[in-house]
């Protein structure tokens, strides 16, 4: 048995396949639901659900009582598909699996991807409870020589060498802005950039200085090779994190970071984030 970096697009026609055979609609946004955020896919309405264990090829969690689907429907009369809970490279797949879905997404009809992600705030004006739009990432794990884009490249996706200069929409981030504006949230939405660190341990305080020095405004486990696979297949990329922390940057500080935290965050902030992406797809269907 050969092993091989990165699934052939003919497996990922298979995944496909299996779902368009079952669901009558052809989505045209996907969106990737954050920690504490998978109440975004509660709006979504005539649901065709589909858990990860499945979808052919989709890799089998290893985490136990950890959600994992795929919600088909419509959010605001636009047919959409959302995954309730991500792949992440702590669980032990290689980025090129925790990506695998957003190739998928491509392959059955999907032009836009909203990503969301939890986060921690390194920029100092973020409070607990923001929402940074992405504007930028900068991907530490391909500094590194981690790639989702790894092994043998297939044209039918996109080119060997992509440019990810354009990887954040601009128009969909003004039209993040407009819509913070008309939900009288303007002072708790900003733009920054967002690093992905592989986790599962949250950064030392000399590692979060080093972060902030570079640029970063907001520090998370996710997103960023989703991204840039996304970006890879020529989709329109808009990403939010809500910021569930914020840094320890001060060895003073006696706070620490933690995962009920983050996930406590999410939940008392669904009502806005819901509306906040309701709103987004809203738009994008004016596009
Ligand atoms: N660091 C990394 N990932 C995170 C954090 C953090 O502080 N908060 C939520 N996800």
């Amino acid at each position: 048995h050969r092993s091989r970096v990165g699934y052939t697009f003919e497996a990922l026609q298979e995944s496909a396949q299996y779902l368009l055979e079952r669901v009558p609609i052809k989505p045209k946004i996907g969106i990737i639901c954050g920690s504490g955020m998978g109440n975004i896919a509660d709006l979504v309405t005539n649901r065709l659900i589909f858990p990860y264990e499945d979808v052919p090829h989709f890799p089998v969690s290893t985490v136990h009582g950890h959600v994992g689907q795929l919600v088909f429907g419509y959010l605001e009369g636009i047919p959409v598909m959302c995954m309730q809970g991500r792949f992440h490279y702590y669980e032990g797949y290689p980025l090129w699996k925790c990506a695998m879905p957003v190739r998928v997404m491509k392959l059955v009809g999907v032009t836009y991807l909203i990503a969301t992600n939890a986060a921690g705030g390194l920029n100092p004006k973020f409070k607990v409870g923001d929402i940074m739009m992405v504007k930028d990432h900068v991907n530490m794990m391909g500094f590194a020589g981690n790639n989702p884009l790894q092994g043998p490249n297939d044209d039918r996706f996109g080119p060997r060498f992509p440019p990810m200069s354009k990887a954040y929409n601009t128009k969909l981030l003004d039209v993040g802005a407009k819509i913070a504006e008309e939900m009288g949230i303007s002072d708790i939405v900003h733009q920054g950039v967002y690093t992905c660190l592989g986790g599962p341990n949250y950064e030392t305080v000399a590692e979060l200085r080093m972060l902030r020095m570079i640029g970063v405004d907001a520090v998370g486990m996710s997103t960023v090779h989703e991204v840039i696979t996304a970006r890879h297949c020529d989709l329109t990329v808009f990403a939010f994190s809500l910021i569930t922390n914020q840094c320890i940057v001060d060895y003073e500080d006696l706070g620490e970071a933690n995962h009920a935290e983050v996930v406590d965050v999410g939940l008392s902030k669904q009502f806005v984030i819901q509306e906040f992406v309701s709103r987004m797809v809203l738009q994008i269907k004016e596009i």
